[in-house]
């Protein structure tokens, strides 16, 4: 499995095309087109929101999960966009029966709430993600195999309609939702999407019992997960290893190994606490050297030193058994490179992150820091073959973390990252 340690945008599709290679299976388990993960091949570039990025492998199957919130008109947008380059999808995309679905109301009401609330907004990407599971824990969610029967999908559809446009009209004065043309909508969808629609868990079950192997692809990342994360600024599902199993119906037991992927540094888009966060100067020239801009929504992201506290606590809450550090190229240029050890609080040192946003925002980081190496890394091809004080500021970061780092990536590009 590999999941995001920090708040996404680790470099999770590149590590994800590295392993590929020699998995059968690709499963995405979480989130939803939220996502944007990026897998460079040759001179093109892919970003992926909702179909696992294994596609990109000839051979391989790809499964989205129950767990995963899937917008139909966006899910066929990218189907058909892979296709145009050449990209086979038909025979090696599943997708699950119990998944739920997003509709425009979703992604309205997405835009409402953070307007609504104005500053104290969490930054969504504003595709309806947190709109979308609200309903599913509400249990008044439309999945794909309601879609698939047009008595009950017709039934479920008014029923929310009549709830949400009362919240449209009167909370929000804002214009309410027209039945049929939804519906009109997603009966076009339905006859596309058929094809693809699966049950998931026997699937992945019969495949495990044939000797498969199976990559799970987290997306997002753990200090955005609803439980472990910066709550209220996270998103609304579990990004964290445990979701795979839920998001999926493969059971814990099945799974043997959980990557985490870093960047050497950290960022983070939208809103809420990041203690380790740059000053301005630094910000812009990590932000431009990294090409810090989200693959999904394209806003700056935000930019700071790495925080081995978060990164520990990740380790702690996945079960990691090994982390892959990513970007290390991107801190080539600086003479100093720091890494936050702990947290000081009231005077107090802090090994493990605060309980409430309050605190969150209270804490300040105690760095160590360590000289730079000031060389191009960009064409390293081993452990041995980096600067000295990169080898050490990894071996530090081992330390730190208390586990071992077992990928190095150093470019966007699929041959620019080694095993250690
Ligand atoms: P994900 O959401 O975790 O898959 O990550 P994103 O794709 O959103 O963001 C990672 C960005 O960094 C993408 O633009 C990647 O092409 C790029 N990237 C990945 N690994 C490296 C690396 O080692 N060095 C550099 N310079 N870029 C990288
Ligand atoms: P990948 O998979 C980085 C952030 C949003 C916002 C918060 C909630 O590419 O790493 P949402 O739309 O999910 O309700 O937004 O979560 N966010 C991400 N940040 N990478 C992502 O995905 C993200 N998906 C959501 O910016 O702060
Ligand atoms: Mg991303």
């Amino acid at each position: 499995m590999v999941v995001g340690a920090q708040w996404g945008d680790e470099g999770k599709g590149k590590v994800i095309d590295l392993l590929t290679e020699k998995v059968d299976f690709v499963v995405r388990f979480q989130g939803g087109n939220n996502a944007g993960h990026t897998v460079v091949v040759g001179e093109q570039e892919f970003v992926m929101h909702l179909i696992p990025s294994g596609i990109l492998h000839s051979g391989k199957f790809c499964v989205i999960g129950n767990g995963v919130v899937v917008d139909p008109g966006a899910l066929l947008e990218e189907i058909e966009s892979l296709k145009k380059r050449g990209i086979e999808v038909d025979d090696h995309l599943g997708v699950s029966d119990q998944a739920h679905l997003i509709f425009p109301y979703h992604k309205a009401l997405d835009k409402l709430r953070e307007a609504k609330v104005g500053p104290g907004k969490i930054g969504t990407t504003g595709r309806g993600i947190g709109p979308c599971y609200t309903d599913k824990a509400a249990r008044v969610g439309i999945r794909l195999a309601d879609l698939l029967d047009d008595e009950v999908f017709r039934r479920k559809l008014k029923l929310n309609l009549e709830e949400k446009n009362a919240l449209f009209r009167s909370f929000y004065q804002a214009p309410a939702f027209e039945f049929e043309a939804i519906y009109q909508e997603y009966c076009g969808y339905r006859e596309r999407i058929a094809p693809y629609c699966i049950n998931a868990p026997v699937i992945l079950n019969r495949a495990i019992q044939e000797g498969k192997s199976i990559l799970f692809e987290g997306a997002q990342g753990t200090w955005l997960d609803i439980d472990h994360g910066t709550y209220p600024y996270v998103t609304s599902s579990n990004a964290t290893a445990g979701g795979a199993c839920v998001g999926t119906g493969v059971g814990p037991t099945q799974i043997d190994q959980v990557i985490g992927v870093v960047k050497a540094y950290t960022t983070r888009v939208g809103e809420g606490p990041f203690p380790t966060e740059f000053p301005p100067v630094l910000m812009e020239q990590i932000r431009s050297k990294g090409k810090e801009f989200g693959a999904t929504t394209g806003r700056p992201r935000r930019c700071g030193w790495f925080d081995a506290v978060l990164v520990r606590h990740a380790i702690l809450v996945n079960g990691m058994t090994e982390i892959a550090v990513t970007k290390l190229d991107v801190l080539d240029d600086s003479p100093r490179v720091k890494i936050a050890t702990h947290y000081r609080l009231e005077g107090k040192t802090l090994e493990a992150p605060p309980a409430t946003i309050d605190r969150w925002n209270q804490v300040e980081p105690v760095y160590e820091e360590h000289p730079g190496w000031l060389t191009d890394t960009t064409q390293v091809s081993c452990f041995e073959d980096l600067p000295p004080q990169a080898r050490r500021y990894l071996k530090r970061l081992e330390e730190l973390l208390r586990v071992k780092i077992s990928i190095v990536s150093v470019g966007s590009k699929r041959e620019q990252a080694f095993h250690v």
